[in-house]
């Protein structure tokens, strides 16, 4: 039960397309009435014919939240895991080899391949919440969508793909007052909760800069002319509202991180995961993240493709101090400075000292706080005090930070109790975080073009 996918193509104007799909005696009375077909009409009178996969929506189970599921495979089906003893009513993919995969494990779920059905159709389906877990591209589109049609939102990381659209999702989701959490789901982990609580208590002393690094790299993005897509894929729908171009062999699925038009390189990729920890540990506010001074350092600026490496950097001032008492005397502190190394770039501090302790730290960890009384490194799963004699005496204080229930369970939870601050990943911290990380990347790409 495949519905017919709605297909737009790069050289119609949406207004045609639907003008185009109209029965023509619906059009006839249309144009009798004098009526222009905006675009906005045009999709409300096509909204109105109710597509095929309605006459197979499931009733609703009592004690399930019902879901739609954006996206089926790769992420999207780890996520689909961790919420399948929900109600997944509908599944949609623009690829109908995962669509049908995906349908054969969830036989009461509709299937669609074109998003803008769902949302349209969300009453319909009576949904309770949408998972998002498309390329980054099509972030913004669908869950700006969803939260105007009044929707809770689970939505990947990086919650989008330009500053401007974390603004706009942030203020989208203030204005729906949803359930919101974004897939950063390491933030409900152990180890970061016990980080934050060590930096706050001072294991490094004042906090002075906060290093994050990958070794991974997601770069040199090239188009290749003539490529033709995958006979299941809908490339159209794929593009979402990126400006339309031939297929580009391998995008799908994954390697769009090489692309601007889609992702947003490795900083993208990976700096929510990573960055999340000094954002939380430093309380940092949206202000704070706005007014960030960038500079970035890489290759020359490919206007297709991301970098294979990025270095960036961030300076803060009027970050209250953490850890340790603000230096006391006349004259502005010195900034806090965040920075980045992606692609095989490594922070000159950790290098150093890893030199004179012949310890990897660069290969076993991804974070590192700097204090004025010694370092701590931390991964998704583990941390460690720097120097050993400080790590000797350090005693960890006791958790303030409860237990989480889970990431997918604690945005479950908010819809629930209809208290969205119970999602700590909600798009209120989740457009900060997005923001920091994506201005870093927008920072790399505007200063090589200056
Ligand atoms: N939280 C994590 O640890 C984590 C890990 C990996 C990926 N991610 C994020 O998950 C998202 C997906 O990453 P991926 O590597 O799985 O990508 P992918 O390309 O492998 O898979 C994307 C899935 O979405 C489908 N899809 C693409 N466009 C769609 C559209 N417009 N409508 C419906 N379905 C569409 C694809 O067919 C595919 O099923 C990204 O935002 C990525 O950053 C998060």
């Amino acid at each position: 039960m495949d519905p017919r996918p709605t297909r737009r193509t790069s050289s119609t104007p949406l207004a045609d397309a639907s003008h185009a799909r109209l029965p023509s005696r619906r059009r006839f009375l249309l144009a009798a009435a004098g009526l222009a077909l905006t675009p906005a009409l045009a999709r409300c009178v096509a909204a109105r014919q109710a597509p095929a996969f309605l006459r197979h929506v499931s009733p609703r189970r009592p004690d399930a939240l019902r879901l739609a599921c954006i996206g089926t495979a790769n992420r999207a089906w780890e996520n689909i895991q961790e919420v399948r003893h929900e109600q997944i009513v509908a599944l949609c993919d623009v690829d109908s080899a995962y669509l049908e995969r995906a349908g054969a494990e969830f036989p009461d779920a509709v299937r669609v391949r074109d998003w803008r059905e769902l949302v349209d159709h969300a009453r319909d389906l009576d949904l309770d919440g949408v998972v998002v877990s498309t390329p980054d591209h099509a972030h913004a589109p669908i869950t700006l969508a969803a939260l105007r049609a009044g929707l809770p939102v689970y939505c990947e990381k990086p919650l989008t793909r330009t500053v401007a659209e974390a603004r706009e999702v942030r203020a989208a989701a203030a204005r729906a007052g949803v359930a919101t959490q974004m897939g950063t789901q390491i933030h409900a982990g152990e180890t970061y909760r016990r980080v934050v609580e060590a930096v706050r208590a001072g294991a490094v002393g004042r906090v002075t800069a906060v290093d994050c690094w990958v070794t991974k790299s997601w770069g040199d993005g090239r188009l290749t002319p003539g490529a033709v897509a995958p006979p299941t894929l809908d490339w159209d729908l794929w593009q979402c509202d990126a400006p339309r171009q031939g297929y580009i062999e391998g995008v799908h699925p994954g390697n769009w991180r090489k692309y601007w038009a889609y992702g947003t390189g490795t900083l993208g990729d990976m700096g929510c995961h990573l960055l999340d920890l000094p954002m939380w540990a430093l309380g940092l506010t949206d202000e704070h993240v706005a007014a960030a001074e960038v500079f970035a350092e890489g290759p020359p600026v490919d206007a297709v493709g991301t970098p294979a490496w990025l270095e960036a950097s961030w300076a803060m001032v009027g970050v209250p101090a953490v850890g340790g008492a603000a230096p006391a005397g006349p004259g502005a502190p010195d900034p806090l400075v965040l920075r980045w190394f992606d692609g095989g770039r490594m922070s000159p501090f950790v290098q150093e000292i890893g030199a004179k302790d012949r310890v990897d730290y660069h290969n076993r960890f991804n974070v590192c706080f700097i204090g004025t009384e010694g370092a701590l490194f931390a991964n998704y799963g583990e941390m460690l005090v720097w120097p050993g004699a400080r790590a000797a005496q350090w005693r960890a204080p006791a958790p303030t930070i409860a237990q989480s229930v889970g990431h997918h369970r604690e945005w479950l939870a908010a819809i629930r109790a209809g208290r969205p601050s119970d999602a700590l990943c909600g798009f209120g911290y989740g457009s900060r975080l997005t923001e920091l990380v994506l201005r870093g990347v927008e920072g790399y790409r505007n200063m090589r073009r200056g």
